[in-house]
């Protein structure tokens, strides 16, 4: 990354995404933070050597903006900005989840080049899946640049549209959610089994590590990995069987439609005008 990024807002995402960029090869002194918390500024100033300040109006004087701070926050710092420079004309990043770049456009005061991402929290561990969405007036060398930041914290993909970030949402934002509610109940279950719990903790996770592993390292297809370890009259098909019985694939349906719904609801929310 040549380009020079300021972040608003210097905390956790903003954290990784930077450690992220610098661990690629990015030049500290091309990154700018801006965060109003003096200790925080002292500690990311320490940590990477980039420049920080308290002012947000100068992250307008670099390449991109990445718009890292909490979604109801965001409106008082995007009229903040409006009010500024009128010429400068970065790229704006946007990674505060379910605002939509429409009201980041008319919170800016109009034509500006947006990227709306959807990380998840593994991203804080660079092990994140982004969704992006590039409004019409983003160029192809600017999509490049925030590609750049985003691949520092995981995989990332483009959406053609921003209505699909709720789905995304509703499966990768909110997905890490999911697994680890299943690691849960399947470490309560070990322990009523007669393991105690540390084991029970140590052979769950190490499972559910080995099983995205192999989903994604074996060229196989879920379901073919499910099936060769499901023989017939065995352990895991009487499991799968109760699963089945219990209606796993509806009950998992319902939930990420409720998330669905959930996030459309909350960027209606969170797009109106304050
Ligand atoms: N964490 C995740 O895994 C995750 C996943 C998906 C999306 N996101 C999105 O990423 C964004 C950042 O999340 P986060 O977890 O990094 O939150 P965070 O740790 O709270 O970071 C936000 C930072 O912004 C600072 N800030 C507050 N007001 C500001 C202002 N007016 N100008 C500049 N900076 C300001 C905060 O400072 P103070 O602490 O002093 O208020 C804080 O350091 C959110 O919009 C969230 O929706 C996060």
């Amino acid at each position: 990354m040549n380009a020079t990024t300021a972040f608003i807002g210097g905390g956790n995402m903003a954290t990784s995404l930077i450690g992220g960029v610098i661990a690629g090869g990015t030049d500290p002194s091309a990154i700018l933070v801006a965060e109003p918390d003096a200790r925080q500024r002292e500690r990311l100033s320490q940590q990477f050597a980039i420049t920080v300040t308290d002012n947000n109006l100068e992250a307008l004087r670099r390449d991109v903006v990445v718009l890292a701070v909490k979604p109801q926050l965001l409106q008082q710092v995007c009229n903040q900005l409006a009010q500024s420079d009128r010429a400068s004309r970065p790229l704006y990043v946007s990674i505060a989840a379910g605002v939509r770049t429409r009201a980041i456009e008319r919170w800016l005061g109009g034509h500006a080049a947006i990227v709306r991402c959807m990380p998840n929290t593994p991203a804080l561990i660079r092990c994140g899946a982004t969704a992006m969405f590039a409004n019409p007036v983003v160029q192809a060398a600017q999509r490049e640049l925030a590609a750049g930041i985003l691949q520092a914290a995981g995989l990332t993909a483009w959406v053609a549209e921003e209505d699909q970030l709720d789905a995304v949402t509703a499966v990768s934002g909110s997905g890490p959610a999911y697994f680890f509610l299943l690691i849960e109940a399947l470490q309560r279950t070990a322990v009523t089994l007669g393991l105690d719990q540390e084991t029970a903790n140590q052979l769950t996770l190490q499972t559910a590590l080995g099983a995205a592993r192999m989903a994604n390292e074996s060229g196989l297809s879920v379901e073919e990995l499910r099936a060769r370890v499901t023989s017939k009259g065995g352990t895991t098909a009487a499991a799968i069987a109760s699963f089945e019985h219990n209606e796993f694939h509806q009950l998992v349906s319902e939930a990420v439609h409720a998330a669905f719904d959930r996030s459309r609801e909350l960027a209606d929310e969170f797009g109106k005008d304050k």
